[in-house]
């Protein structure tokens, strides 16, 4: 029983890993993470021209020393190196040539054949430092998060001067010890500094990442991450769910979603990958949230209902009527990502619909498929479609008029679809859709391809400052 039991959980594990497939994935690569570092770097140097370090004092039979008011006065360097580190699923923080000059107050106390107390300042200089930062990558609230796993931090020497009375003597004594108390007491306090710096600025920046966003005032599309970020030895990528839903109504989605194909060539700093997911769910929630409803009245559309009804029976039936179209999606759209074209297939109800004095009659019931070519690019870093063509069909699903102009027919579909129902799809197309980069970094040599199945967009990229 216990058998079957774990047998059905892992099941039941496994089928839940199998359908988070992302609907989008990001890969930022060696060249990405070079030029995070430039802007990592310049954070770090701030950083490190805070650090504090607290009074430090020791004794020795009768002779005690105390270091208070310890000061940094400048820091040079550092160098800073990012690297991918698969092994422990993150990043390797080197850096290099670190140097700082410290100031301090000493006092010591000593005993000859009087007890002696002296005091005085002295000055502290750092040079050649090294610091090795390992931090893993990983999944909170569907953004990435980062903890540091191990900090060593290698300073060669430390050089002294004291200043002030009997010094000299007294203090060459400890020397020594002093130095490797602050050489130790420093390494120890520049590696927190730096892990304080990973695990509560870096992360809580990671943790403002944008993982939602609105289409249209009316959808929002979740880029949470599905899992933690994989780290290979040439990306970093990150797998977003990538679900369009109805704002206020979350509703899981049941369609898959084909995998990207892996990447082949590293030269852009970000990779994105979108397969057909994404677009599907969208025109899922908007279909069965009559989204897709387009009512046009006669004032919008100039038709003479006698071209279209040739006998003249809608005249003649219901004198000085107004005439209505109302187009309604008949199924949700299917979304197709193929050699350099998006396709949409549609179905859409189109009712004609005769308001009279006294009544509302429907005459004309169509069913109209449409077949949508879109144009996808990448316009202020978001991605954005036009509609470039489309063909469609009309069947007649029911008419009580005895003769259709089926040239009309078409000409009024045909003007409904350019007039009305066009303008408003391309202007959401127009506006785009927010990458998880907007408004974070500047596209540049952005290039965009559509194949079977998939979205990709390589691109390098800055920070927005
Ligand atoms: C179109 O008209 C129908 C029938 O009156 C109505 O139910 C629907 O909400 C209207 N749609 C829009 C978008 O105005």
């Amino acid at each position: 029983m216990a058998a079957t039991v774990s047998f059905l959980i892992l099941l039941l594990t496994l089928s839940r890993g199998f359908a988070a497939e992302p609907g989008m994935t990001i890969k930022t690569t060696t060249k990405g993470i070079d030029y995070a570092n430039q802007i990592a770097g310049n954070a770090l140097r701030s950083k490190l021209q805070t650090i504090t370090l607290p009074d430090q004092s020791g004794s020795e039979g009768s002779k005690s020393w105390s270091i208070t008011n310890i000061r940094i006065n400048g820091i040079t360097g550092p160098d800073t190196h990012i690297s991918l580190n698969p092994g422990a699923g993150g990043v390797t923080l080197g850096i290099s040539n670190f140097g700082a000059s410290l100031h301090a107050d000493w006092r010591a106390r000593y005993r000859i054949i009087f007890k002696v107390s002296s005091s005085g300042s002295v000055d502290l200089s750092v040079s050649g430092a090294s610091i090795t930062l390992v931090a893993a990558l990983g999944e909170k609230n569907g953004r990435p998060s980062i903890v540091a796993s191990s900090c060593t931090c290698n300073i060669p020497d430390i050089g002294i001067k004291f200043h002030g009375g009997l010094a000299a003597v007294i203090l060459n004594i400890f020397r020594g010890v002093i130095r490797n108390k602050v050489r130790g007491l420093l390494q120890d306090e520049v590696c927190k500094a730096v892990v304080e710096q990973v695990n509560t600025r870096a992360d809580a920046k990671l943790a403002e990442m944008k993982v939602t966003v609105e289409i249209a005032k009316k959808f929002v599309l979740d880029y949470g991450l599905i899992r933690a970020p994989a780290i290979t030895s040439n990306y970093i990528e990150l797998a977003n769910r990538g679900l369009v839903y109805w704002k206020n109504n979350r509703q899981e989605s049941t369609f898959t979603s084909a995998p990207c194909p892996p990447v082949t060539e590293f030269s852009n700093m970000l990779y994105l990958c979108l397969n057909e997911f994404p677009a599907n769910t969208f025109a899922y929630v908007a279909h069965v949230n009559n989204f897709l409803q387009y009512n046009i009245t006669v004032d919008k559309i100039p038709v003479s209902s006698q071209l279209l009804d040739p006998t003249g029976q809608l005249q003649t039936e219901f004198p000085s009527s107004k005439l209505e179209i109302r187009i309604s999606s008949a199924a949700a759209p299917s979304v197709k990502f193929e050699n350099q074209k998006v396709t949409v297939a549609a179905a859409a109800n189109v009712d004609v619909v005769v308001h009279s004095q006294s009544s509302v009659v429907t005459p004309l019931q169509l069913r109209v498929s449409v077949s949508v070519t879109v144009q996808p690019s990448i316009v202020d870093g978001k991605l954005a479609g036009i509609i470039t063509a489309y063909t469609f069909n009309i069947s007649v699903r029911k008419s009580d008029l005895a003769n259709i102009n089926e040239a009309e027919l078409n000409a009024l579909i045909r003007q409904a679809i350019d007039e009305v129902v066009l303008p408003q799809i391309n202007e959401i197309g127009r506006q785009g859709i927010e990458l998880p980069s907007s408004g974070v970094l500047r596209f540049r040599n952005t290039r965009l391809n559509v194949q079977l199945g998939v979205l990709k967009v390589a691109t390098d990229a800055e920070f927005m400052g």
